[in-house]
């Protein structure tokens, strides 16, 4: 029997890592590529999601966190920081438990989903709140990192990205060839950043015969790239993509610019909307920034800029128990009754 063994050693020869290299892993990867229906009839397109929240600890940052800091332990580090909006830390700290390192997280205060948080805790992060957004956050971690033995493990590392990429990979094998279309959330810009690359080494190589157009999608309150200058003070209910100055920015633009992609924004309602799209029509639960791809493509499609017969796929970047407020606020309350299964019958509907 094969258990998947997480995405160093399914991905090995297209990683930088050696016969040496110590591996640290939570067999992360490896995730569902799920047929969506309802989309698929919305658009008139083939259209899946890449379920990134059933990662070891629900979110695609998995794939960058142990390239990260397999490598960091290779060079010896002993301790690891990063800036977070949450997913990130949540990760780090995870990891940082299997290579024995100290793990220092950075996260804006009052702005990161509770899931998220009590994972940093659990794990035994030492957590910092600063007072300011995620940017100021991330020029805070690389200054640690440059003046102290602290290795940063934000999607600046270069490795985190070499990881992020293998989510394109598993994409392509799954479907026999890359989509037309690939759209996705984007906040620090990492990951359509690592996605594009990924696609790229597949079609080189000619294991794809064509790369997909890329379509990112940022939070309005917070769409610096839309806007073409950074945000100052970036707001989105999304608080995972709640970024104003994002450290991939050029690269993002050039993912777009080199597949004749786009990158546009979406409104908190219509992040909603589409959340509630995925939980209560396709069976698949995201938290809120994830739910930006989705967003994006119903928007896509309402403006005529969705051809029908594609084949498209959308990342879901986020289990949706990392921030369960929305699934619960403006949801109607369980009612209670006694154990008498007359009532229970009853208050079902089912007489
Ligand atoms: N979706 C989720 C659930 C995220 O956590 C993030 C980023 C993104 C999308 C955007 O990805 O930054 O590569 O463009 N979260 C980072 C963090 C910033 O700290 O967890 P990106």
């Amino acid at each position: 029997t094969h258990q998947w063994r997480g995405i160093i050693e399914e991905y090995r020869d297209r990683l930088p890592v050696t016969d040496t290299t110590p591996v640290v892993t939570l067999r992360e990867g490896g995730t569902p590529l799920v047929p969506a229906q309802v989309l698929s009839e919305r658009t008139g397109c083939e259209v899946h999601l890449k379920v990134e929240g059933a990662n070891p600890t629900g979110s695609f940052k998995d794939r960058g966190m142990t390239m990260a800091i397999t490598r960091a332990k290779e060079e010896g580090a002993q301790a690891v920081i990063c800036a977070s909006t949450g997913n990130t830390s949540a990760s780090a700290a995870a990891y940082a438990v299997r290579a024995g390192m100290v793990c220092a997280v950075l996260v804006p205060q009052g702005k990161i989903a509770l899931g998220k948080m009590g994972q940093a805790l659990v794990h035994g992060a030492r957590i910092l709140q600063v007072d300011g957004n995620f940017d100021d956050c991330l020029t805070l971690a690389r200054g640690l990192s440059e003046n102290y033995p602290v290795a940063l493990v934000n999607s600046v590392n270069p490795v985190r990205i070499e990881g992020q990429k293998t989510a394109a990979f598993e994409i392509v094998d799954a479907l026999g060839d890359a989509p037309d279309i690939h759209v996705l959330p984007v906040g620090n810009a990492g990951n359509i950043t690592a996605y594009w690359r990924g696609y790229r080494e597949y079609a080189a190589d000619g294991i794809a015969s064509h790369t997909p157009r890329m379509w990112g999608f940022q939070a309005s309150g917070s769409a610096p790239i839309v806007r073409g200058e950074p945000v100052k003070d970036p707001h989105t209910i999304a608080t995972a993509i709640r970024i104003g100055n994002p450290a991939s920015w050029q690269f993002a633009e050039q993912a777009r610019d080199e597949s004749g992609g786009l990158i546009d924004e979406v409104t908190d309602r219509q992040i909603l909307a589409a959340y509630r799209l995925l939980a209560s029509q396709e069976g698949v639960f995201v938290e809120p920034a994830s739910a930006a791809s989705v967003a994006g493509l119903l928007k896509a499609a309402e403006l005529g800029l969705v051809d029908p017969g594609q084949r498209i796929v959308c990342t879901v970047t986020g289990n949706g128990l990392k921030d369960p407020d929305w699934a619960v606020a403006g949801a109607p309350q369980p009612i209670t009754v006694p154990v008498d299964a007359g009532t229970a019958a009853e208050r079902l509907g089912l007489v």
